[in-house]
């Protein structure tokens, strides 16, 4: 019998977490020829990723460069996988979410007519510049997608709204409560010191992540002074800020919450260590899209660090709230979470709105089903 080649795409941290539960779900399957292809738009910090999971991509097209542009990245994907794909020739080319990896490498495929399958489809926040460039990098690849693998409810309705065919869409639950599976221990030991160091029993550890283009300048300026004097008033909170490695973000962080006390600045951890910290700490603040997947799953409360998102099920269940970056609105929001019990306590219920642990079992017996390998679509995830 032929095997059904599949290719899957990825080039950033939070792709491989996200596709690399999936990887291992597709090795599995006795009818399926699995490819990676990494794009390595971010270095360090995917192979973090890919040593984790073990995992070995097939092709490496290594195209990071110190301070790259959109306009680099698109290019080079383009040029790096044409030889991939010709060679090759998968029936299918998955790519995930809203990087610039994603459109580029969906872009490829399509050139190519080789059918695209869009994981992490239908996230919107309908604001073409927030988060810029992701929006449009995910409606791109819905436009040019043949399969859809919506995490959940709202973001299929999103992809009905734009005339997306229905029967092409498919409901899996977000493939990252399937990598959480993997990484969460009780009584974890880091393997970075400075995390065994610190004492989340006693104290109020918040963990912050904030790196996004939009909130380039003003908005991490705003971010950082908050976050110091949230620090300065309360002396029972720590944080632990993992500071991404684009220059423009890190130099900026550093000027401000270098030398403060209480404040631990830390590279970027692998994804086991990341989840880990959250699942200590006391809340989280960020203005990622993964980390409002996570946390809520772990029963951590978020503040999040920007005026929109595209992911609004753990808003509407209370789990994570959105701030945005006005320097007052942050330090209130977090104040009120450090002091006030109640109010902590009702935002921190675990709730599981993004996955139940088979999104990526979903999306495989989904591709079977599309290949005629299958009789029936794979059971719609539904929100607990
Ligand atoms: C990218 C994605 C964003 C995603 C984020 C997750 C785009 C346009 N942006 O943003 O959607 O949320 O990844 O982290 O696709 N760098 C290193 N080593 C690394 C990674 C990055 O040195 O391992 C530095 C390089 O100088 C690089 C810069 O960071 O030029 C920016 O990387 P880039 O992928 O362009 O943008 P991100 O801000 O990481």
């Amino acid at each position: 019998m032929e095997k059904i080649k599949v290719m899957t795409l990825f080039g950033t941290r939070p792709e491989a977490v996200k596709m690399a539960p999936l990887v291992k779900e597709l090795e599995k399957c006795e009818v399926i020829e699995s490819i990676v292809c990494v794009t390595a738009q971010h270095r360090e910090m995917l192979d973090q990723v890919l040593e984790l999971f073990k995992i070995s991509p097939n092709y490496d097209l290594n195209i990071m460069k110190e301070k790259q542009t959109l306009t680099g990245i698109t290019t080079r994907v383009l040029e790096g996988i044409e030889d991939v794909l010709d060679k090759e020739k998968p029936d299918i080319v998955l790519v995930h979410g809203d990087t610039t990896t994603t459109f580029a490498g969906g872009l490829a495929a399509f050139y190519k007519q080789i059918k695209v399958g869009h994981v992490e489809a239908g996230l919107r926040t309908f604001d073409k510049y927030f988060p810029f460039p992701e929006e449009m990098n995910r409606k791109l690849t819905g436009a040019l997608a043949d399969m859809h693998f919506s995490p959940t409810t709202a973001s299929k309705s999103n992809l009905l709204r734009e005339g997306v065919d229905e029967e092409t869409i498919f409901i899996t639950g977000n493939t990252v409560i399937d990598a959480m599976e993997h990484t969460v221990e009780e009584n974890y030991v880091f393997e970075n010191n400075r995390l065994n160091e610190i004492n989340f029993e006693d104290k109020k550890i918040i963990m912050v992540t904030a790196h996004r283009r939009e909130n380039w300048g003003e908005g991490i300026k705003n971010i950082c002074e908050a976050l110091k004097e949230i620090v300065e008033d309360n002396k029972d909170v720590e944080l632990v800020y993992l500071v991404h490695l684009n220059p423009i973000v890190k130099d900026m962080v550093e000027e401000y919450l270098g030398n403060v006390e209480r404040v631990h600045l830390l590279p970027p951890l692998d994804t086991k260590e990341t989840h880990n910290l959250m699942n200590r700490s006391y809340m989280i603040m960020t203005d990622s899209g993964g980390l409002q997947e996570e946390a809520p799953h772990l029963g951590k409360p978020v503040l999040v660090l920007r005026d929109v998102t595209e992911r609004p099920e753990a808003v509407e269940a209370g789990t994570v709230k959105l701030v945005g970056t006005n320097k007052k609105a942050i330090i209130s929001e977090a104040n009120t979470l450090i002091r006030n019990i109640n109010e902590y306590e009702k935002m921190s219920r675990a709730i599981n709105p993004y996955g139940d642990g088979n999104a990526s079992k979903r999306i495989v017996e989904n591709i079977l089903y599309y290949f005629n390998m299958r009789e029936n679509k794979a059971e719609d995830y539904k929100c607990e």
